[in-house]
């Protein structure tokens, strides 16, 4: 059985390190949609859970939201919280497994998760504590990269040279599929929506995209580390051609549609 508390200590080490930031800004546009299909207006009360610097949490509270950011690494609590002092903007930050949210039953009009809430090991728990928190009548809002789009496959081409995943646990991708999602949901949710949307990668070539996604953060950074020289120069020579199967620029620039699943669930009422 996987140790899941050893698990996310992992987790905060790897969403400690590198510069959040610069990945943060690339996937801004899904935290825009996630604010639209969630309606997010002034006067609500939203939770963003796993937030990283809180792409979600700034959006909602330029509309006039109350808003409470949380997430499970304390580097990434005090990089958003000095992120939404800086622009001004009312958030609280708190640190918070998205398995053990701590507030109270029935707190928020919405409760959302950009590419966040997924990587908790156990789903069940997760949707259980999304819906627990969230009041009746109200949503919760997920973005979740899919198992067939551009960053599926990443993920699949890099976890090949890293350790293996532990395989008592659901993959994280598994949120990415819609038939998986209303069966998690199932009994929570009174309604659920989905679509598939996507993110635009752009990048000079592709070296310069495997330097974004080996050095920046994230896991894909993390493993990187760990690697020898040609072990790196390995994964850059797949990294390139799984880059050229997606590519839709032919100018020798990299532009490539990742997509996820944006998800809707209406508590009921
Ligand atoms: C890819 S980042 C996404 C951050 C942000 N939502 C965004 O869209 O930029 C993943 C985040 O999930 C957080 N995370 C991973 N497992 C978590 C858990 N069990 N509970 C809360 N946060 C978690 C990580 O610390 C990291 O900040």
């Amino acid at each position: 059985m996987t140790d899941v508390e050893q698990l996310k200590e992992a987790t905060r080490q790897v969403w400690s390190r590198g510069d959040y930031v610069k990945l943060a800004a690339r996937v801004e546009s899904a935290a825009q949609e996630l604010v639209d299909v969630c309606a997010i207006s002034a006067g609500q009360e939203v939770l963003e859970v796993a937030a990283g610097n809180g792409n979600v949490a700034v959006l909602a509270a330029r509309e006039g939201a109350a808003v409470v950011a949380s997430d499970l690494t304390p580097a990434m609590v005090e990089l958003g919280r000095m992120r939404t002092e800086t622009e001004g903007l009312d958030v609280e930050w708190r640190i918070a497994d998205a398995e053990e949210l701590p507030f109270d039953d029935e707190s928020f009009d919405c409760v959302t998760s950009a590419f966040g809430a997924m990587f908790g090991p156990r789903p069940d728990v997760v949707a259980g504590e999304l819906f627990r928190v969230v009041r009746p009548g109200n949503t919760v809002g997920m973005a979740n990269w899919t198992p067939e789009g551009f960053m599926g496959r990443f993920f699949e081409l890099f976890n090949r040279y890293g350790p293996p995943r532990p395989d008592d646990l659901p993959h994280p991708l598994e949120w990415g599929r819609e038939e998986v999602v209303r069966e998690r949901f199932e009994s929570l949710a009174g309604s659920i929506w989905t679509e598939p949307r996507w993110v635009r990668w752009s990048f000079a070539d592709p070296d310069e995209g495997f330097r974004f996604y080996g050095e920046t953060a994230g896991s894909s950074s993390a493993l990187v580390a760990t690697l020898d020289e040609e072990a790196v120069a390995r994964l850059r020579a797949d990294f390139v051609e799984l880059v050229e199967g997606w590519n839709q620029a032919s100018d020798g620039s990299v532009e490539i549609d990742a997509e996820y699943l944006l998800v809707v669930a209406r508590r009921p009422g």
